[in-house]
């Protein structure tokens, strides 16, 4: 078969098909490029083969759209479930996202978007918890959850790092996290760092009588991120987070896969490497629909206000890929992570709503008067919000928030 013969524009695809939407820009007349594109993800290559039999006719994918978009194309193809090995996020994207991308003749390919049908999506676990799990473990029925992340990202010793996180907890923090590069380094190993932290989580939870949650950082070799889990699991911890991208697919299948109780929290760092060109690579929306799926239960979706590049079209895309009805796998928590600090807070809540985890790390270490009086200033933004007054007005009888008003709104 020719690149040509996976192009057929009056195909139907069948409801247990994957579909993929693309956007491609070749060098070769698009119809070749997008049957290219479907050869080499299913049964063909670049040359005709001896080998082809007749019985795997029928696991061709489809070039089934072909429509003009800006500089390029938009492609659709829907491949025979057949073709995929069920559970298996590694085996599907080498498929669907594989080869393709370094093919010399497409100067542009995206992914934008992925249909999973219902078998295969059912094949994979989804969240243990989403976002009414994790409601009901912090007791926070409706308002948006206020997070932090321990700054500085590198640097403090244990000692001070339970700390930081003690006066996120106590200012009003409902978690609190690792950044996404604190591993097991020598200033501030794991092992060490967990104990002395969920200590301070404990000492936080009977000052404010409020639950508090911590989301240490298990990142690391595939092995040693179980037994680091496991110890959480095994020393009163509720939560782990994990870059979902740098320990790849295999290993955050493994992670679920444990089904230790803990609540997963999931970073993104390094999504950008992917995401951020929108003519090539993969959508942060296709990122979201397969951590959904493997089942991690939070996941980093862009800010709109913040310091993340996305606008508030994909972000609320993204949002939607963790939150719209799926086969009744479950809703994902999106967060809000990167530049926020209290007046982000009005329109984060406009944008996303109230089912958001809003993060804030130099918007709350950075408050002039300490970690204690950022948080509080976080809370009292968001207190601000929910009973429709407005930050500066709510700053008049709270000190806290006016100093951020002031530190921020420069
Ligand atoms: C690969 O995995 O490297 C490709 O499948 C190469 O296949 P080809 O020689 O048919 O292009
Ligand atoms: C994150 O990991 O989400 C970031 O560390 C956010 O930090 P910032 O609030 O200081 O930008
Ligand atoms: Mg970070």
């Amino acid at each position: 078969m020719r690149y040509e013969d996976f192009v057929d524009t009056a195909y139907q695809p069948g409801k247990d098909e994957l579909i993929c939407d693309f956007y491609v820009e070749s060098t070769m007349p698009i119809k070749k490029a997008a049957g290219g594109i479907a050869a080499e993800s299913s049964i063909g290559t670049w040359t005709e083969l001896t080998t082809v039999k007749d019985y795997m006719r029928k696991l061709a994918a489809t070039v089934f759209y072909i429509k003009k978009s800006g500089e390029g194309y938009r492609v659709k193809i829907s491949y025979p479930p057949e073709l995929f090995e069920a559970g298996s996020m590694p085996n599907i994207l080498s498929s669907i996202a594989g080869n393709i991308f370094g093919l010399k003749e497409l100067v542009n390919l995206r992914l934008n978007d992925i249909h999973f049908p219902r078998k295969l999506a059912r094949s994979f676990p989804g969240p243990k918890y989403g976002i009414p799990g994790v409601r009901r473990i912090l007791g926070v029925r409706k308002r948006p959850l206020i997070g932090t992340i321990v700054k500085p990202k590198l640097g403090l010793r244990t000692k001070d790092h339970a700390e930081v996180a003690y006066k996120a907890w106590v200012g009003g923090c409902d978690i609190v996290k690792d950044d996404e590069n604190l591993g097991s380094q020598k200033f501030n190993p794991f092992r060490k760092r967990f104990l002395e932290t969920i200590k301070k989580r404990d000492k936080a939870e009977s000052e404010t009588g409020e639950r508090k949650m911590y989301m240490v950082n298990v990142t690391c070799e595939t092995e040693e991120m179980k037994r680091r889990a496991k110890f959480v699991a095994d020393n009163g911890g509720e939560y782990v987070m994990v870059d979902i991208l740098t320990v790849g697919w295999a290993a955050l299948q493994t992670l679920r896969d444990l089904d230790l109780g803990l609540v997963l929290h999931a970073h993104r760092a390094g999504h950008a490497a992917l995401t951020k060109n929108p003519k090539h690579g993969i959508s942060m929306k296709v990122i979201a629909r397969v951590t959904r799926l493997i089942g991690l239960d939070q996941l980093h979706v862009g800010t709109v206000v913040g310091k993340m590049f996305e606008g508030k079209k994909d972000v609320l895309e993204n949002c939607a890929a963790l939150k719209e009805d799926f086969y009744g796998i479950k809703k994902v928590f999106p967060v809000a992570s990167g530049g926020l600090h209290p007046l982000s807070v009005p329109e984060l809540v406009k944008i996303f709503g109230t089912d958001v985890i809003i993060q804030s790390g130099g918007g709350i270490h950075g408050h002039p008067m300490g970690t204690v009086a950022g948080a509080k200033a976080m809370r009292q933004a968001l207190d601000a919000v929910l009973s429709g007054m407005s930050l500066k007005e709510y700053a008049k009888t709270h000190e806290e928030l006016r100093v951020a008003i002031e530190r921020f709104g420069r």
